[in-house]
């Protein structure tokens, strides 16, 4: 039998990022300038992103090669381990293999240090010396200091005000890499300071967060804005997880049948399954399913449409699936996918029917979460739950054997408030927001 945990040495970790938009057999749409209408041009995003990673944005070329000061830091955890979950397996009562790519390894606990540390290195290069960004449940906010911290630079945080209350101890670390952590709205900014006007008691979304660090950013010429998903050099800088995945999964002779990954913005998710993209695109069977909250179903209730990145309508329009950027969703605990929109190239792959996706309710989806950490021992964060959630119910469904294989983006050993809560059965289901929704497409812009 093989191995139930596959790890790799560390000269396997991938020497260069795969850019997927180089195999696709479609052309993307391309993002829009909403002051002319015309696609966006590099000196568009001049203002908030150094220029190698507006290239590596735009780019087409199917490999990138990841520099060496930026392998020297994601040495510290990659490669990470492939790990068969053999104890759920067992207590699902499946014939179903199970495998997960362990990210929570990485020393903020999920896969956004593996863009944290690229975005933070090129634009130190470049001679910025601060970062503003948003962060939803704090991982993101989390990774990202801690590469500030390794690279010198200082960092500002804008946290969603619901996330800011809920998890404390995100603050810490945050602060432990010396970071300054806003509360989202907040009346540092031109954009907080119109939401509060309006509703003083905002609970902020993913859309407002990342308005204020825009807006913050592209007032000071040494300041830069990074986002930890959504955008095409996000997504390629995490595909070392398919990569090294990839590599695991041919070590232990399997071929997946599923490949599963939560989906916020589409970071974790694009960037396990890009690499397999081809093999989908040659073999129907391979089925990949992005998973979502209820709360807010951008890719199984949202429209493909143009709209902003953020609520405060000042990032470029990209073409997406979407809630509408006036969308705020309820307070859910994965404050991670309380975002309106998601990733292009994740968007693009769901319109082309290359992979499905699915929703679940927030106390399924702790129920799910809580299996796995009885079983297999590691407590998921809430986001990284959801995927887990849709692993139980395939498991349990298929009759064959067959290999499913999902993305363990973070732990939740930061969320055990939001445990608390479930076990005390204080945790609230939320339904589509149907109407809210509908609300909040009327205001998409129009191209
Ligand atoms: C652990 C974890 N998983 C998943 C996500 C969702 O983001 P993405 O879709 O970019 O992977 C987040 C976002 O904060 C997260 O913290």
């Amino acid at each position: 039998m093989a191995d139930f945990k596959i790890n790799l040495s560390e000269k396997d970790i991938p020497q260069s990022w795969y850019n997927v938009a180089a195999d696709l057999p479609f052309k993307l749409p391309p993002p829009i300038n909403p002051g002319t209408g015309k696609p966006l041009k590099e000196d568009d995003l001049r203002p908030i992103f150094p220029l190698s990673l507006i290239k590596q944005e735009m780019s087409q070329e199917r490999w990138i090669e990841i520099p060496d000061e930026v392998m020297d830091i994601l040495t510290i955890w990659r490669p990470t381990a492939l790990k068969r979950a053999v104890h759920l397996e067992r207590a699902l009562k499946t014939k179903c293999r199970i495998y997960y790519k362990d990210e929570s390894a990485s020393p903020t606990g999920s896969h956004k240090t593996n863009t944290a540390i690229a975005q933070v290195y090129y634009n130190k290069k470049e001679g910025i010396k601060r970062l503003t960004t948003e962060t939803g449940a704090g991982q993101w906010g989390s990774a990202l200091s801690f590469a500030c911290n390794v690279f010198g630079l200082s960092c500002r945080v804008y946290m969603v005000k619901v996330s800011f209350e809920q998890k404390p101890f995100r603050k810490s670390l945050m602060r432990m890499w010396q970071a300054e952590v806003v509360a989202s709205p907040s009346t540092l900014t031109e954009s907080g300071k119109k939401i509060l006007k309006e509703d003083p008691n905002c609970q902020g979304s993913l859309g407002i967060a990342i308005s204020e660090a825009v807006e913050d950013a592209a007032k000071d010429k040494n300041t830069n804005y990074c986002l930890g998903s959504v955008l095409n050099h996000v997504l390629l800088h995490q595909t070392v997880i398919g990569l090294e995945a990839k590599k695991q999964l041919a070590l232990a002779d399997e071929v997946p049948d599923y490949l599963i990954g939560c989906v916020g913005g589409g970071s974790n998710f694009g960037g396990l399954i890009h690499p397999f993209v081809k093999d989908k695109l040659k073999n129907d069977n391979l089925k990949i399913i992005a998973v979502e909250p209820f709360a807010c179903p951008s890719l199984t209730k949202g429209k493909y449409e143009y709209d902003f990145g953020d609520t405060a309508s000042l990032t470029p329009l990209i073409k997406m699936f979407t809630l509408g950027h006036n969308f705020i969703p309820a307070g859910i605990h994965a404050g991670g996918l309380r975002y309106h929109g998601c990733s292009p190239l994740v968007s693009a792959l769901h319109d082309k029917k290359i992979i499905e996706a699915r929703a679940y309710n927030q106390i399924d989806v702790f129920k799910a979460a809580v299996l796995f950490a009885k079983t297999e021992g590691l407590v998921p964060a809430p986001e990284t739950a959801h995927a887990i959630k849709a692993v139980i119910e395939i498991a349990k469904s298929e009759k064959k054997e067959k290999c499913i294989v999902f993305n363990f983006s973070g732990h939740g050993f930061l969320d055990l408030a939001s445990y608390d809560k479930f076990f005390n059965g204080e945790l609230k289901n939320y339904s589509h927001p149907l109407k809210e929704i509908r609300a909040a497409l009327k205001s998409l812009p129009k191209v």
